[in-house]
């Protein structure tokens, strides 16, 4: 019988096939990294990944405690990356204290990871917005969530009985929002795009602006770097 440390060391990585990004020359890359990420996240949804949207939130609070969680990437404007949720949540009160986040998205069936990190920055019209197109169930999901999102919950049962008085609600009034739903544009400082070389390494480039890139046009903002993997 082989210990659980033993089984991970015998899983498969990535296999052969994948995907390569050319680094041999830096200046026939895209200037941003909008353009690049909008490519690759079209591979992701062409290559049929499941969730290819879905990232990891890392927030720290005040005290420089860290919490990860995925979210769904809302939107990608000039302000930059958009995600949803509760105000009132660990997330929302960990982005209150502190803007600084950061996002993740990792594609492992083209053997990829995006890493963008920056200030984050409300907009509660936006969520509002958004959750007016949510369907009924995730609209109902959204209003179980206000004023208790990740508080200890008593019972499966309880939870139910709120969900179906709330998605009974939600059917008949599509303007029925949650009043702590926000949106939150994450505006990039670093975007790193990491891609496994098998058998031969990764590969990384790193964009970097020396302050938030507030638009996704301007070509001169970003530095454009290989980084040691
Ligand atoms: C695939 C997936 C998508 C999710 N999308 C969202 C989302 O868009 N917004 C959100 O607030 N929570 C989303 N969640 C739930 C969060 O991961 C998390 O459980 C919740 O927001 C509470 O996080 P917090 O306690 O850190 O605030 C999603 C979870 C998964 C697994």
């Amino acid at each position: 019988m082989s210990t659980f440390r033993e089984r991970l060391r015998n899983l498969p990585i990535f296999p052969d096939g994948l995907p390569e990004l050319d680094m041999s020359n830096l200046d026939t890359l895209p200037s941003t990294p909008h353009e690049l990420f909008t490519a690759w996240f079209d591979d992701a949804v062409d290559a049929g990944l499941l969730a290819p949207h879905a990232m990891t939130l890392s927030t720290a609070d005040s005290a420089g405690r860290v919490h990860a969680r995925t979210v769904i990437c809302k939107d990608l404007t000039d302000d930059g990356w958009w995600f949803a949720g509760h105000a009132d949540s660990p997330k929302g009160r960990d982005l209150g204290a502190n803007p600084h986040a950061a996002l993740t998205f990792f594609w492992r069936e083209l053997g990829r990871q995006v890493r963008i990190a920056g200030p984050a920055t409300p907009d509660r019209a936006s969520g509002a917005a958004d959750f007016r197109e949510r369907p009924a169930p995730s609209r109902a999901a959204g209003l179980v969530g206000v004023h208790r999102q990740s508080e200890p919950l008593g019972s499966l049962a309880e939870h139910d009985a709120v969900f179906a008085a709330e998605l009974e609600r939600a059917a008949a009034d599509p303007d029925r929002i949650a009043s702590t739903w926000t949106a939150w544009v994450l505006t990039p400082v670093e975007v790193e795009f990491w891609q496994t070389r098998v058998g031969r390494g990764q590969t990384r480039l790193r964009y970097r602006a020396d302050e938030p890139a507030y638009t996704r046009h301007d070509k001169t903002l970003w530095t454009k770097e290989l980084l040691w993997p």
